[in-house]
């Protein structure tokens, strides 16, 4: 079955079934981070983020500091302690910096909750109705791998600039966006033989469709080899792909992260554009860090992808991917991990038809990632 007669078969189950949790798209991600303000500095210059929202000593809170920043529908949130006793410490000395909230737009955060737990769900916080002078909102949430959470998020009697407690933050220091539009997909990392748990998770507690799945002969090199399934919900607006570590000569670039994470989470978020060239050239001018794949890969590009729009050669300065489905064809890249621990990174990705994953750049994108392991000495 090709990817689009996948998606009518979805469409069908759901109208057929009724999707117990619609959901809109992603509504934010929030980071807990070390140094928030720093943070923040780092993703205006290098991403081209724009400031949104701030909550802080400013506004009255004394537990913690956040910085809300957008690019077009992509909205993110940095979150530091601003003392020992906060259990966000907790997080951060356990993970380091990353992903700590999925936070899904839904128009009942109530039933969402209430469908969520009744299939297994595990609580994290149960609806709450936060307001200021612009509204209120409801707020619920559900735990998923690791200690990574799901918010749903309710807004539609809210009109301020992100939720009731934060401040519209406007900033002198504003530089351009780099075209990043809304987020594509979020990879998470679980443990071994943990990946069809949380399939199944998703399926049962949330409702979601398994949409593709890669085993270990499509994901391997000579060294190292994962496995992965990506998951979808109903309207195809949320994907979730899960990746577990598999057997290989040497450590799977999962194990390595688990390692270093000390536990499950967000692996990468890929965020799309509509011009990819333009998008790459402008986070390398930034000071992002791209994984290079060898220059071969662009020799044989044309014979595996057939013709496209794009020149070759600007691809190759670029170290951008390109692979095709039944559907299209689709460009894609990845930075270095974005902290200290190699943890988390980002994809770029541009759609022009496609709906999958980039299959056909596996073997070359893990060769990358194992010379960049090597270099860590974690392979
Ligand atoms: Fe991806």
């Amino acid at each position: 079955m090709n990817t689009k007669d996948v998606s009518s078969t979805i469409e069908k189950i759901y109208k057929d079934a009724g999707d117990f949790l619609p959901l809109n798209g992603t509504d934010y991600v929030e980071f807990y981070v070390g140094n928030a303000k720093q943070s923040a500095h780092f993703y205006k210059t290098a991403f081209g983020f724009q400031s949104l929202a701030y909550k802080g000593l400013e506004t009255g809170c004394r537990d913690y500091a956040s910085y809300v920043l957008a690019q077009d529908k992509i909205r993110i949130v940095l979150t530091t302690p601003l003392n020992s006793k906060s259990p966000i410490n907790d997080h951060l000395r356990k993970h380091g910096d990353g992903v700590k909230v999925i936070a899904l737009w839904v128009d009942d955060a109530t039933k969402s909750y209430s469908e969520t737990i009744a299939r297994g769900a595990k609580s994290f916080m149960e609806p709450i109705k936060e307001e200021d002078e612009n509204g209120y909102v409801i707020r619920s949430g559900i735990y998923t791998y690791g200690e990574t959470i799901h918010l749903f998020v309710e807004r539609k009697n809210y009109n301020g600039t992100f939720l009731p407690g934060y401040k519209t933050w406007q900033t002198d220091y504003n530089p351009a966006p780099t075209g990043l539009k809304y987020i594509d997909h979020m990879v998470g990392n679980v443990g071994w033989n943990e990946m069809n748990t949380w399939v199944d998770y998703y399926k049962k507690v949330m409702g979601f469709i398994n949409l593709l799945s890669f085993d270990d002969k499509d994901i391997s090199t000579e060294y190292s080899a994962l496995m992965s399934k990506v998951m979808s919900n109903g309207n195809g607006r949320i994907k979730f792909p899960i990746n577990e570590p598999a057997k290989g000569k040497k450590k799977s670039q999962i194990e390595e992260y688990i390692d270093f994470y000390e536990g499950q989470g967000v692996q990468h978020l890929a965020l799309a554009t509509d011009n990819i060239i333009e998008t790459v050239t402008a986070l390398k001018s930034r000071g992002v860090e791209f994984l290079t794949v060898p220059h071969i890969y662009y020799e044989e590009l044309l014979k595996r992808i057939g013709e496209i729009d794009e020149n070759i050669a600007e691809l190759a300065n670029l170290g951008i991917l390109v692979d095709r489905d039944d559907e299209g064809y689709m460009l894609q890249i990845f930075t270095k991990p974005v902290e200290d621990r190699p943890t988390l990174f980002y994809e770029i990705i541009q759609r022009k038809g496609a709906t999958s994953f980039g299959k056909g750049n596996f073997k070359a994108l893990f060769e990358s990632i194992e010379a960049e392991q090597a270099k860590r000495g974690t392979l």
